[in-house]
């Protein structure tokens, strides 16, 4: 058997097409006719109220953190659960971020711990939806109304999952998305910015511009454009929006053959007759888009090591942010004891957008390493 990837990022239709229109163009930096094709796509089919096309996830982080004016010592909450950028972006700005533990059956924040968390300085809390399965955005959003403070949606993995039918991004006062090449829907690095609060709408086209309003020059509203706030080169090159909208429009069939393979191993991994592997956890109010499969086991690193050395690259995830060098340095946190156990028992599976490397049977091929594995740990 060849060795099946963790991931493949893939061409799917008119990607490449698409970036000879914008060699004919001639229009090769951010803002052109691609971005703003794929900007409408996100708003309407994420049902955002604007959307700006970023560089990465982490460039719309960091955009928020700016956005939102914070000053030293201003505190975020978020999981320690989570990918550096989410606390990296605030941290740039001064803030503190407060980390809080995970609930273990969607390694989502804890929502129940989130109020406990909230001090005067408080003025966000941001989720991140693990592999696409939502949070409970009701009872966040319940949270951050009666203390007055923002929510942030790290919808990094998330795009088309919906929360009781409403896409996910949508409910953040801001929110964020990526297209990086591990992402459902890519374009290399890639990201962007959802706002549905509208008084960031202004703002946050001067700060992706580097701090200048070439956005009103463009549109005839100013004579002249030049410094205007802070900002930075935030945007995505037309060549890569290029790339990204021909995806845009495949995203639908994209997340459907994901989701295909997400329920093989479902199926296929819930006869494993162990009881100890759990598999995900999907809540009545989630529709994911089968970004992550994973399983959680105790003691994971013997499996791990036997999967990969029969050719199935399985992978962990993140190093939680409390025990990190820079977490520990600049984050604020107690006992955050799940996220501990949980962090060091994941497993996530391949998932290959190609038939004849991951199908039915070769997810059973899988489920059969598993078996053996588990026999030959019995006879030891
Ligand atoms: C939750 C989360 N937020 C942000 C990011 C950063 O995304 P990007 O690489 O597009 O900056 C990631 C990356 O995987 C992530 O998992």
């Amino acid at each position: 058997m060849k060795t099946i990837k963790y991931n493949v990022a893939k061409v799917f239709t008119n990607e490449i097409k698409n970036i000879q229109k914008v060699v004919k163009n001639n229009h090769y930096s951010m803002n052109g006719n691609f971005t703003k094709k794929c900007q409408d796509w996100i708003e309407k089919n994420l049902k955002v109220k604007s959307s700006i096309l970023t560089n990465s996830c982490t460039a719309a982080l960091e955009m928020i953190a700016i956005l939102m004016n914070l000053k030293k010592g201003d505190e975020i909450i978020m999981p320690s659960y989570t990918f550096v950028s989410t606390a990296n972006a605030f941290v740039l700005r001064g803030a503190k971020p407060v980390l809080v533990d995970i609930e273990e059956s969607t390694l989502n924040i804890d929502e129940n711990k989130i109020e406990a968390a909230i001090t005067k300085k408080t003025k966000a809390v941001i989720v991140i939806h693990y592999g696409g399965i939502s949070c409970d955005l009701d009872k966040v959003r319940k949270i951050t109304k009666k203390h007055k403070i923002l929510l942030i949606e790290d919808a990094a993995h998330a795009i088309l999952s919906t929360y009781k039918n409403k896409p996910l991004g949508s409910f953040g006062d801001l929110s964020t998305i990526s297209f990086h090449e591990t992402k459902n829907i890519h374009c290399g690095e890639g990201g962007a910015l959802l706002i549905n609060n509208p008084k960031y709408i202004k703002r946050s086209k001067i700060l992706r511009d580097k701090g200048t309003n070439r956005d009103e020059f463009n549109r005839n509203i100013v004579k002249k454009y030049s410094w205007v706030d802070i900002g930075s080169s935030f945007g995505m090159s037309e060549i890569s929006a290029a790339f990204l909208y021909a995806q845009l429009l495949y995203s639908k069939k994209i997340t459907s053959m994901r989701l295909k393979i997400w329920n093989y191993y479902y199926k296929t991994l819930k006869d494993l007759k162990n009881e100890k592997i759990t598999l995900p956890y999907i809540p009545k109010y989630s529709k994911h888009n089968g970004h992550i499969f994973y399983i959680i086991i105790r003691n994971r690193d013997g499996l791990l090591k036997y999967l990969n050395k029969n050719k199935i690259n399985c992978t962990f995830h993140y190093v939680p942010l409390h025990q990190s060098i820079a977490g520990k340095k600049f984050c604020k946190f107690g006992k955050l004891n799940k996220t501990e156990i949980l962090s060091k028992s994941i497993i996530r599976f391949p998932i290959v957008l190609d038939h004849k490397i991951l199908n039915f049977k070769t997810i059973t091929k899988i489920k059969n390493h598993i078996n053996k594995y588990f026999q030959v740990e019995e006879n030891i």
